[in-house]
């Protein structure tokens, strides 16, 4: 290989460090005869990212390149995935397909720096990830080839494990192998393995981040979220970066058992799929921005904002990060969140996190409004005036249809059609 160095085209391969990614090294190098410059990012999964650069230099690869883009991932697209409420069907805080889109453009980066004229990464034929690198690269970079050896090679797992013996890849065969796992900072994704029956209870080894709450603290833990326009900037009134935040929140809630999430998910590919989350700061944060946006927004702008959040969740599970559509959402969400300051005081326990307290300078509750007590200033008799137009048309639709004829009002239900019960 020594020899051919720097001769050959290059491409860059999204390395992970595990065994897929090594095989690939020399994979690639066979089958498309290109010299492999690998790329390790740090989203906050938690390895050491040299120690991985300096495995790919040992596996064979002619350069290999670690950066650490932790902010980068929390202030673009961490931060912006929470203010917009994007929770994909209602359970998972999107963790894997966020760090996606950013890894792919750094690739894409990468490629244009070291000249190369290949992209490459580890993802099946079958899951979303191999689209949002793959819509990624076509969007940003349409004229580089997009090698994903997984969905071209076609090995067994004992196929894979006895090419890597033949060329010297370590192998080791640990609990990790167990099921297949893909974490940053913002959640940690477990799938595969006994999880692909649904009806089976997740054995304790499926969960790293979270503890079960048969051994969580029998005490509660109180935490003040500080909000500035939709953004956490600080927890227990001290100010800190995002990725400091997520960090402290993580081990807390994750201390008190909070942020495990079941989800049989709808993946794009058109199957169904059973993966295991860990998001213990992505949990309680998207409850908590619930929270302030419940203070500070009108009815009719937290009613839109749900289609938005929904809308939103789709395009980034979707891959559909780089696209103009994605652009103006953010525009609106953004706009949206400009009363959307103060803070929120959060209690977890036993797993659970609920919320205790809220307060803004941009309140738009009025304690004389709402108040049962003296110093109320709602205006009482105006509601008889109010109810009367209010309830006019139902009240007219009712006497001209309805009633009409001493009818009486039938109930809906399956319980009063009894004709069709014979
Ligand atoms: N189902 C999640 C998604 O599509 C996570 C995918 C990766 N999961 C994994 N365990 N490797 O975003």
């Amino acid at each position: 290989m020594a020899g051919t160095k720097g001769k050959r085209d290059r491409v860059i391969l999204a390395y992970s460090g595990g065994l897929d990614t090594s095989v690939m090294v020399h994979w690639i190098q066979e089958k498309y005869d290109l010299d492999v410059i690998t790329f390790t990012v740090d989203l906050g999964q938690g390895e050491d990212i040299e120690a991985i650069r300096q495995k790919a230099l040992n596996t064979g690869a002619v350069e290999a390149i670690a950066l650490d883009a932790k902010n980068l991932f929390v202030d673009c697209f961490v931060w912006p995935a929470l203010m917009a409420g994007a929770i994909y069907e209602g359970k998972y805080p999107l963790a894997t397909a966020l760090g996606r889109p950013l890894i792919a453009k750094l690739m894409v980066d990468a490629a244009r720096q070291h000249n190369a004229k290949a992209v490459a990464h580890g993802c099946t034929g079958k899951g979303n990830d191999q689209v949002r690198f793959d819509m990624t690269f076509q969007t940003l970079a349409p004229d580089l080839r997009i090698i994903a050896p997984v969905r071209e090679w076609k090995m067994t797992r004992d196929e894979e494990i006895a090419f890597a013996i033949e060329r010297n890849i370590p192998v080791n065969i640990s609990k990790d192998n167990l099921f297949s796992i893909d974490q940053n900072i913002w959640g940690r994704s477990c799938e595969a393995g006994v999880l692909e029956d649904p009806w089976i209870e997740p054995p304790p080894e499926t969960f790293a981040w979270t503890k079960d709450v048969a051994h969580t603290p029998n005490d509660p833990a109180y935490v003040v979220i500080d909000f500035d326009k939709g953004i956490p900037v600080g927890l227990d009134n001290k100010k800190m970066d995002g990725v400091e935040l997520i960090s402290n929140l993580n081990k807390l809630a994750g201390e008190h058992g909070i942020g495990r999430i079941d989800h049989v998910e709808n993946r794009l590919v058109g199957i169904k799929s059973r993966e295991l989350y860990e998001a213990p700061a992505g949990v309680v944060l998207h409850f908590a921005h619930r929270e302030m946006e419940s203070l500070t927004m009108s009815k009719q702008a937290q009613r839109f904002k749900s289609i938005v959040s929904q809308e939103y969740a789709d395009l980034i599970y979707n891959g559909q990060w780089f696209s103009a559509f994605h652009q103006d959402l953010a525009q609106f969400v953004v706009s949206s969140q400009r009363f959307v300051s103060g803070q929120v005081r959060m209690k977890l326990f036993k797993g659970s996190a609920s919320v205790v307290g809220r307060k803004s300078e941009n309140s738009l509750y009025s304690k004389n409004l709402a108040t049962y007590e003296k110093g109320d200033q709602f205006d009482h008799d105006a509601a008889k005036g109010f109810i009367r137009l209010w309830g006019l048309s139902q009240q007219t639709q009712a006497q001209l249809q309805l009633l009409k004829g001493g009818k009486g009002f039938e109930l809906p239900g399956i319980l009063t059609d009894k004709s069709n019960n014979k």
